[in-house]
């Protein structure tokens, strides 16, 4: 089963330079409960902007370029990432832009974090047709413990 985990500005917004543009520690919490005990998938940039393994979770480079990275699997395309786990095993797509276009199509879960203001940046997350979504749970916050905006964290499932 695939899930993609993504925080998004309002206009779609996700990154600037390889780097995030918020820190909402709210956020940070719910991916970190979210994912640990998952393997999570990302991209070579975005392996780069975290610069280590997330610990405590199997941690999955994919990149036509890059060596071997001290305490991740590193392979060379999606389908090899996703071929590593039973089917039944959540496995998380944790950015970026490139990654979730290329899994947008194919996600049974989207766990979104919409960040109720717009950001200027060079990454984005694809256009989504949210008729293919239900919605199944979303909390509300009006600002973080240090963030100024509203957010909410929603989790939506593919409608089959
Ligand atoms: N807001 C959020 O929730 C969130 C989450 C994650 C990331 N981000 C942001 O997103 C930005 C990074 O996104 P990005 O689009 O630049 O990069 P990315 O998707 O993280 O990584 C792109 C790289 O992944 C590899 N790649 C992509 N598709 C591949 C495929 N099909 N097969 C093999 N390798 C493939 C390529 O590496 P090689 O060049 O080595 O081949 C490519 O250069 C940063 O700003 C980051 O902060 C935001």
């Amino acid at each position: 089963m695939i899930s993609i985990i993504v925080a998004v500005a309002d206009n779609g917004v996700i990154g600037d330079k390889n780097s995030l543009l918020w820190h909402i520690s709210e956020d940070l919490r719910n991916f970190k409960r979210v994912t640990t005990g998952h393997p999570v998938v990302m991209g070579r940039n975005t392996y780069l902007s975290l610069g280590r393994p997330l610990p405590g979770r199997t941690n999955v480079v994919v990149s036509r370029t890059a060596g071997e990275i001290e305490g991740c699997r590193v392979v060379r395309s999606l389908e090899e990432a996703f071929a590593l786990f039973p089917a039944d095993e959540e496995v998380f797509v944790i950015g970026g832009a490139q990654i979730y276009a290329q899994t947008i199509g194919m996600a049974d879960r989207l766990y979104i974090t919409r960040v109720e203001h717009d950001y200027e940046g060079d990454t984005s997350f694809p256009v989504w047709n949210r008729s293919q979504w239900r919605l199944v749970s979303d909390e509300r916050f009006e600002r973080g413990e240090k963030y100024p905006y509203p957010f909410v964290i929603e989790v939506y499932e593919r409608v089959k």
